[in-house]
């Protein structure tokens, strides 16, 4: 690829890639243009270099495959640091550095880092381009393995100079994978310096540098960088919030569309509710996807709107299958990248749970033979797919409206086996804040710790809050009260299990059945009744058409067990506690009104049947008469 002229004039961008080149001193500099050519030249680099398979354009059109190296396979959380001039303003959550510190630790790193390898400018734009609620980044980056995968996950494009002209605002991403070539070495395959690793943020000066990892959110700084750590504080100081959520839009069979936002902590099922496929019994019912994994939410007039400020997906390959996604399965059926994933015998892709019956011969992630027999998975647990969101067949007709679509209902589910029903309506807005921050999901595996034992998440943000989250919660609590018309706010949990271990919801499609329900509370129709946790449907306020569903089973999906419900209290009071003086108030009140709730109940609390639904309808309407008649008088 030939070097272009500078494309921008910008004073601040310019001093910075001199600064930065004269530190990381490239062979090379490439400002890249979002292209169609440059994206295919940079693609037959990478199968020259051999880090990209070209997978059979029959069965992948335009598709190719990655390895990484075994140590650079995930986000590292461990090494992801949020660099705040004082300690307290990063939290009690966040790993802190000081950011003078830091800087001089990175220079050091940075130093000649680039040798032998091309500097590559990624001048890209976190939502439409253009768009109010729109940010600009600029990523340099050594890795073309970066550039391939920021140009489907964001829009790369050399619009944004002119967006950006000679003094707009953008957000410095340096990213390396500190791996510099030197005279007479060869290069390997995936370059990286796993026992270097840095994922730093400095949330003041909104700059992002990493080092030592070329995966995932560790290099496209686009994504958990950018559009979560440093956008929430941003969306901190500007009144408006960057989450951790997908965005779905749910049509009911006379065309009406209620948006969503749903967080959920990592391994709870996000990209599968984003795209999900109603049941076949639910006629005219569609869910349109508007992004699967951050949503950035702006009030505006009383409301809030969202976007989804990604362009792509960057899915969790396993357990993705025709029968649980299918949407995501034709979103990858071209033009995708895919990373750590197996390779089959006619150049096609597989991951675990693909297909039920698994291929005689695969190579593996590692580039090894692997047959049915072999001990390891073919697929590594967090091989991924880079897709173009505009290929998901179920993609929002708003999806890149720059106004956002307008929110009705956010959502947070984790993962819990037992004492959390499958869902629930707080109270109000500062009760659903509540549920939101003390969100969880049960430890699954005995490395992380101990089985059973609540792995806190709040608001699925807890590798994503660039700042302290005793004040996240604060910032959330005041939004509400900017808003006319408020969202309600539900719990979750698709993973309630019987005294058998087994799953009691079947999940998937059927959770539309809940998200009916959700819906038609946001439109004031379905009935709820009060429990310990919040307001809860009864059995006939779900609609069960096609679905053998019993009483007695969604009374053991529902029921909520005093003694453990009070321990659970006082956990989360607990928990609350590291947050000192940042804590709301608020939320001790919350916590003791849900201790309360929970010892004037019983034993174990149930939904009561049909005939107390009818009881609680004709009360509902007595008082209501009851208070016309008050009124007259
Ligand atoms: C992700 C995550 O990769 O949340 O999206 O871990
Ligand atoms: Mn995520």
């Amino acid at each position: 690829m030939k070097q272009k002229t500078i494309p921008t004039k910008n004073k601040k961008v310019i001093n910075w890639i001199n600064q930065i080149a004269a530190l990381c001193e490239p062979d090379d500099i490439y400002w890249c243009d979002g292209s169609d050519k440059e994206y295919a030249c940079l693609c037959d680099l990478l199968v020259k270099k051999g880090t990209f398979i070209r997978l059979n354009a029959k069965k992948r059109p335009n598709s190719f495959l990655a390895r990484s190296n075994p140590k650079d396979v995930a986000r590292v959380e461990a090494r992801t640091f949020i660099c705040s001039e004082n300690k307290e303003d990063a939290g009690p959550t966040n790993n802190w550095a000081d950011p003078q510190k830091m800087k001089k630790t990175l220079g050091k790193l940075f130093k000649g880092c680039m040798h032998g390898r091309t500097m590559y400018i990624i001048p890209f734009s976190m939502g439409p381009l253009g768009s109010d609620i729109a940010q600009i980044g600029i990523e340099i980056t050594d890795s073309p393995y970066v550039v391939v995968n920021m140009r489907i996950m964001t829009r790369v494009s050399e619009k944004v100079w002119s967006i950006l002209g000679d003094k707009g605002f953008f957000i410095p991403c340096l990213h390396s994978v500190g791996h510099p070539i030197e005279k007479g070495e060869k290069d390997v395959t995936w370059p990286c310096n796993p026992d270097n690793t840095y994922i730093t943020h400095f949330p003041e000066t909104r700059e992002i540098i990493s080092f030592g990892s070329g995966y995932g959110g560790n290099a496209l700084l686009g994504k958990k960088c950018l559009a979560l750590r440093i956008a929430s504080k941003m969306a901190k100081d500007e009144g408006w919030l960057a989450e951790h959520m997908l965005i779905a839009g749910i049509e009911n069979p006379e065309g009406k569309k209620t948006y969503i936002a749903a967080a959920f902590p990592s391994a709870c099922g996000k990209t599968n509710l984003a795209m999900l496929i109603p049941p076949k019994s639910f006629k005219g019912w569609k869910v349109w996807t508007v992004g699967d994994d951050i949503a950035w939410i702006k009030p505006k007039e009383g409301k809030l709107y969202a976007i989804n400020p990604e362009a792509g997906f960057f899915g969790v390959a396993p357990g993705t299958s025709v029968k649980t996604n299918k949407n995501a399965m034709e979103t990858c059926r071209a033009n995708t990248i895919f990373t750590n994933v197996a390779l089959t015998d006619d150049g096609d892709v597989w991951w675990e749970g693909m297909t039920e019956e698994k291929p005689s011969h695969l190579i593996d992630w590692q580039g090894h033979d692997w047959t049915p027999q072999t001990k390891t998975p073919a697929a590594h647990p967090n091989s991924r797919f880079t897709a173009p969101a505009k290929q998901d067949p179920a993609i929002d007709s708003d999806w890149e409206n720059p106004e956002g679509v307008p929110i009705s209902a956010f959502i947070f589910g984790g993962r819990l086996a037992t004492n959390a029903p499958l869902v629930y309506q707080s109270f109000n807005w500062a009760h659903g804040v509540y549920l939101a921050a003390t969100l969880g999901s049960e430890k699954t595996a005995a490395a992380e710790g101990t089985m059973g034992e609540i792995r806190r998440d709040p608001f699925a943000m807890l590798p994503f809050c660039g700042y302290n989250m005793g004040d996240y919660f604060t910032h959330w609590l005041d939004i509400g009260r900017k808003l006319t018309c408020i969202p309600l706010m539900f719990r979750v949990n698709w993973f309630r299990k019987d005294s058998k271990g087994n799953f009691i919801w079947p999940g998937f499609g059927e959770n539309l059945r809940v998200l009916r329900w959700i819906v038609e509370r946001v439109e004031n129709k379905a009935s709820a009744i009060e429990s310990p946790l919040g307001l809860m449907p009864t059995y006939q306020s779900i609609d069960w058409r096609g679905l053998q569903f019993s009483k007695e089973q969604f009374i053991d999906l529902m029921s909520v067990d005093k003694v453990q419900g009070l321990n659970e209290a006082l956990a989360q009071l607990t928990y609350m506690k590291q947050f000192k003086k940042h804590l709301p108030p608020e939320f001790l009140n919350e916590v003791s009104l849900l201790s309360l709730r929970l010892v004037r109940s019983n034993e174990v609390w149930s939904v009561p049947d049909m005939s107390s639904l009818k009881e609680i309808t004709v009360q509902k309407k007595s008082l209501k008469k009851r208070t016309l008649k008050k009124g007259k008088k």
